[in-house]
Formats: structure tokens, sequence, C-alpha cells
């Protein structure tokens, strides 16, 4: 698939910012194999939104002067959003995020729930982890990861409980691999306030966790790419990369884990495309930067639990990706428990989240981060979590009305978890 660039006449006076107006999100019911289909899309312009699990279908956003291309390749489309761009306006205006008041030797109130009312950009999600660090100035440490290719830091939180630091096994939650899956993010970040929340307020099973686990949390690992869904194109998916002689920019991170890194089906050698795994496993500085963060872990404390947490599908899904028949050695452990943090989930708001192996689940993947947290850092358990909707409920571009609501599904399925640890 060609990089999306300027198609729109905005662009003529919006330099750096892409409109969605008139885009159409399509879902193509896989008649052929997804190669024989993903070949026939890179014929026009359009974004790779998502393969739906369910029913092996595409979703695809085409932009207005691309439709009669589209239309014309002869697959049957099935508009799922009629206008992109009138779907980006329900994701603002963003409220501004105040950071706390703070005075030297005193713990700071938690950061105000009005946080999570609103998406925000980069920075704002610096803070708010500066903010709660010094909520809990005792038990947690803000750290970073990282240079990105662009300079930025990986910003994460550690937790720890009354053993101290460091010396308990660890769980790690990782958010926004893919820049554009917004609502990880703020789901993570709401999660990490509740573990602090409830062990302040001196919750027996919460005082539990954290005096027997230290979390590592990183809400963004690809913050270049966050940045530029920001500011340039929302759809924005794999990081900012450049390669010597390579017009097309960005890797798709979660293709680079060095793990099962070339099998083939599971990634993309091709630089345009929005799942290219890179020119060598590992080679992107987001994720060599992760790989030495989860190494230096695994041979210390060990890794009891990983989750990346991603959006959309309401899926969890366990190791493996890149091969559909084989299963991990504590498969039917991590299923049991997956099966019951789902249960918890829909208790909450309803939504059922499928649960399973990822090839067999979603899709082939090869060089992702959780076969990688499974077979090289040891993790018991090793997740990757596609958080609600689905396209038809507006995909990446949800409101910020369902931050919350995502946010207290989720507590509910990691008390689940924490409860089987
Ligand atoms: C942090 O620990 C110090 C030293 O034990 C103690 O004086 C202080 O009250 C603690 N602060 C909080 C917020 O618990
Ligand atoms: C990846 O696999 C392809 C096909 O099997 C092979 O041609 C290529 O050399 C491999 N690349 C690397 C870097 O291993
Ligand atoms: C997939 O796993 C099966 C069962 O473990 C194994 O026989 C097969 O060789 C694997 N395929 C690849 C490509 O690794
Ligand atoms: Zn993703």
């Amino acid at each position: 698939m060609r990089t999306l660039l300027c198609f729109s006449i905005f662009c003529s006076f919006a330099a750096a910012k892409l409109s969605y107006n008139g885009f159409k999100v399509f879902r193509i019911e896989n008649k052929g194999s997804a190669e024989e289909l993903e070949q026939s899309l890179s014929s026009i312009n359009s974004i790779l939104l998502s393969k739906d699990p369910n029913s092996e279908a595409f979703d695809i956003a085409v932009p207005p002067d691309q439709l009669q291309a589209a239309h014309q390749l002869g697959f049957e489309l099935n508009t799922v959003i009629d206008d992109l761009g009138t779907v980006l306006e329900n994701e603002g205006p963003f409220l501004t995020y105040i950071a706390t008041e703070k005075t030297q030797g005193v713990a700071a109130d938690l950061p105000p729930l009005s946080y999570f009312d609103s998406y925000h950009p980069y920075d704002e999600h610096i803070q708010f982890l500066t903010d709660l660090q010094a909520a809990f100035p005792n038990n947690s440490d803000t750290f970073s990861l990282g240079p990105s290719v662009e300079g930025r830091e990986l910003p994460g939180i550690h937790l720890w409980g009354g053993t101290g630091k460091g010396v308990k096994p660890a769980i790690v939650w990782h958010g926004t691999a893919h820049a554009r899956e917004w609502i990880s993010a703020p789901t993570v970040e709401y999660i990490t306030y509740k573990v602090i929340e409830e062990y302040q307020g001196e919750d027996s099973e919460i005082v539990s966790i954290l005096d027997n686990y230290d979390f590592y949390i990183l809400p963004i690992v690809n913050p270049d790419g966050f940045v530029y869904t920001h500011e340039s194109e929302r759809l924005w998916r794999k990081n900012r990369q450049t390669r010597d002689s390579q017009t097309c920019i960005g890797t798709d991170v979660n293709r680079n884990w060095p793990s099962h890194w070339n099998v083939s089906g599971g990634s993309s050698p091709d630089p345009c495309s929005n799942t290219y795994r890179g020119e060598a496993p590992g080679d992107t500085p987001e994720i060599q930067a992760l790989v030495a963060h989860m190494l230096d872990l695994a041979n210390g404390p060990g890794i009891k639990a990983y989750i990346d947490w991603h959006s959309y599908g309401k899926l969890i899904l366990l190791p493996y990706g890149y091969n559909c028949t084989a299963l991990p050695d504590n498969y039917e452990r991590q299923m049991s428990v997956g099966t019951g943090v789902a249960s918890a989930i829909a208790s909450v708001n309803g939504l059922e989240f499928r649960v399973g192996p990822t090839c067999t689940n979603l899709y082939q993947t090869a060089g992702s981060s959780t076969d990688w947290a499974f077979d090289v850092a040891g993790a018991e358990f090793s997740w990757l979590i596609e958080l609600r909707p689905t396209a038809a409920e507006g995909g990446f571009v949800i409101p910020p009305e369902n931050i919350l609501p995502s946010g207290a599904e989720h507590w509910a399925g990691v008390k689940y978890m924490f409860s089987q640890l």
C-alpha cells in the first residue's frame, strides 16, 4: 500500500494535517486469499484499518478521490462509516489537562478523573504520569525508555509495594504500539490510577497484589507515531522510521520484535505496508528499548504477566501469533484465566471479549510482542488485548465518552487476573 500523502484540497491551506472529510470506511468480505486482497487494494490509495476476525473481512478507509477506483476493484464494499471526517469531529474538542498542585515532602492529590473525559496530546500524558507519581511518592518512580526515532522518550511509571522497589516479579503493561489506537493509553492510565487509588484506600486485594508484584507501565511505546496522529494523520499506525533508499516511512513496531520475526504470512517485507516488519529483527529503536528493559526484568525478578493494549476488536489474544497450530505450553491456564477476565469485563458494560490464540482468533502475526514476551522474556501470561469497539462502532475513532467505560471494564478484567496470579 502506498503511503497516504496529501489527497484533499484541504491540504493546500492546512499544510500538515490531513482532513478525513469525505473518507468512507468500507468492509470488504474476504472472497479470495488475504494476500490477493491486499495486493489488489495496493493499486488504490486507501488505508487498511483492520481485518475482522469474525468474518475475515477487511475494513478500509478510502479518500473521496479514490472512491470510484475502489468500486472498480470488483469487491463488494459495505459502508460502515459514511463520513470519517464527521466521526473524527466527535473525538474533540480536547480538554486541557492542568497539572496537580505539589508541595515538597507531601503526597499530592491524585489527578482529577476529568482527565479521562478527553483525549490528550503526548505532553499531557507525560504530565499525568508525573502527577500520578507525585500522588504516590514512596511507592513509585517515573522512568523513560528510548529515545524513539525522533528523539522522544517512551514514558513510564513503576509501582511497588511494601517490600521496596525492584524486588518482586513484574507485571508489564504497554499501550499505543500502534499510533492510531488512541483509547489504549487512557485505558492503561485509568487502571494504573485505580491500582494507586485502591492501594492507598487499603483495599486488601490491591495491597496484596502490589506487595507481591512490581508494575512497569508504558502507556505510549510509539511516541513519534502518536504525535504524528495528533499533528498530521489521525490514522497513522507505524513508527516514523525512514530507511535508506525507501520513500515509504514507518515500521510496524508490533511486527519488529525479535521472535519468529520472518515467518512468512505474519508481516510484510514491503516498506509501504502497514505491517512492514523492518529490515532485521528488532531494528527499531523503540523495540530495542523495550527489549532491553524487559530482558532486565526477565533476568532479574522475572515477568509474571505482560499485556500489550491495542484497539480495536474486543479480543483477548494469547500466544501464538506466528503459527496457528503451535500452542504455549501453559495454554490451558492462560485460556482459563483469559476466559475469567472476559467474564469480568462483560459484567461491567456487557461487552463480549473473545479469548484465544492470536493466530487462530485474529490473524497470523510474526514478530509480535506477545510471542516474544512469552518465548523470550518468559512471561507466564502474555496477552494482547484489543479494546472496544468494532469497526461499525467507530474503530479507532471513538468519542472520549468511551474512555471511562473502557477503563472500568478493564479494571474489572485485570482485578480478576490479579486474583489468579
Ligand atoms: C514517605 O516515607 C517517609 C519516610 O518513611 C515518610 O516520612 C512519609 O510520610 C511518607 N510519605 C507518604 C506520602 O506516605
Ligand atoms: C525473510 O524470509 C524471506 C523468505 O523466506 C527470505 O527471502 C529473506 O531472505 C528473509 N530475510 C531475512 C532478513 O532473514
Ligand atoms: C508450527 O507449529 C507446528 C506444531 O508445533 C510445527 O510442526 C510447524 O513446523 C510450525 N510451523 C512453523 C512455520 O514454525
Ligand atoms: Zn494495534
